[in-house]
């Protein structure tokens, strides 16, 4: 347990060159960790596992193998930000894996939350669990871990899954920024160069798009929760919102209502807007969005994605709602 309390001799890191401090320092430690072995790490473009494929990057560089592994349930533009970033300016060894049909197929037909979950973080392990047999001679394996995954890894929602990983694959633990704060990681992300839309980012989950496309999946309701997202995104980056307002996406629920479009009728899905606030995730307040701001919103969304005809502002806090729809 020991092993797993912030050290006191840790200092808030919190300028840029306590954020470089402890960059030598890791290096060091994990130069020392890793020796002349080689490293695996499960590379979502999240913040942590950014921060951390950095860090072992500038420490044992090719030694390290990233496996990206595109479930079909990621943003707009966010594989392709990974391979910007890891393979093309980092020069890091990084195996795409595109899953999407295997998800999608497996993840056919199935409404109901907490399955669906079930199935996106099995599926995972067993897709990296694979490209980790198809390398020799890994003996380590890099995780994101941050300190609040520590504090609170009693019930909390699957975080850093590759924890499940098959007993011939259990590979020694790297966890450089296990005692972090996500402010700090951040800080950190900043000093090793990384792109302010990934040390930046808004809070997303493991099943990503997945619970935001209620009930059963469909490839179509997918794309349009996905094209609303990044619509939403864009207004909220050139208006002033990002990195003001803690969480914010779309929903696609799993039914239609009627509309009219070019003199026709219409039978089509409603997106729903959600943005809130929050320090912690267990309770979270409403973001009020200027009313002109949400109308331009609403109709780009109206204009610009497929099969949808309503788009809702939803209002309720945490509680009595969660954040996520599912
Ligand atoms: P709820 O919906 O429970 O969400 O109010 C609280 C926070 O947790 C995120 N969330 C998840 N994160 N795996 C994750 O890694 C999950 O299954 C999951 N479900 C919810 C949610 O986005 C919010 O920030």
């Amino acid at each position: 347990m020991a092993d797993n309390v912030r050290p006191e001799s840790l200092k808030r890191i919190n300028t840029p060159e306590l954020a470089q401090a402890f960059i030598e320092e890791q290096i060091k430690a994990l130069r020392e960790q890793i020796g002349d072995k080689k490293v695996l790490l499960a590379l979502s473009g999240g913040v942590d596992s950014s921060v951390v494929a950095a860090l072992l990057i500038k420490a044992v560089g090719d030694q390290l193998t990233c496996v990206h592994v595109n479930h079909g349930l990621l943003r707009k533009g966010e594989p392709e930000q990974v391979i910007e970033v890891f393979r093309n300016q980092m020069k890091a060894n990084l195996i795409y894996v595109d899953a999407v049909d295997r998800f999608l197929d497996k993840l056919a037909g199935v409404s109901d939350p907490e399955t669906k979950r079930k199935i996106i973080g099995k599926e995972f392990i067993d897709v990296f669990a694979e490209e980790a047999k198809k390398l020799d001679g890994i003996e380590f394996l890099g995780q994101g871990t941050i300190y609040p995954d520590i504090l609170e890894s009693v019930g909390v929602k699957a975080h850093h899954n590759v924890g499940g990983l098959p007993e011939d694959l259990k590979f020694e633990l790297v966890e450089p920024v296990k005692f972090l704060y996500k402010d700090e990681v951040r800080v950190v992300g900043k000093a090793l160069g990384l792109p302010d839309s990934m040390v930046y980012r808004q809070p997303f989950p493991g099943p990503g798009l997945g619970v935001r496309c209620v009930g059963a999946i469909t490839r179509d309701r997918l794309e349009a929760v996905r094209e609303s997202d990044a619509i939403l995104r864009d207004e909220f980056a050139k208006n002033g919102l990002e990195g003001k307002v803690w969480q914010y996406f779309t929903i696609v629920p799993d039914f239609k209502s009627t509309g009219i479009k070019d003199n026709k009728r219409t039978y089509d899905w409603p997106v729903v807007i959600r943005a809130v606030n929050s320090i912690d995730a267990t309770s979270a307040t409403i973001e009020e969005i200027p009313y002109a701001l949400l109308g331009h919103i609403t109709n780009r969304i109206l204009s610009e994605v497929k099969g949808v005809n309503r788009v809702l502002y939803d209002l309720s806090p945490k509680p009595v709602a969660t954040i996520e729809w599912e």
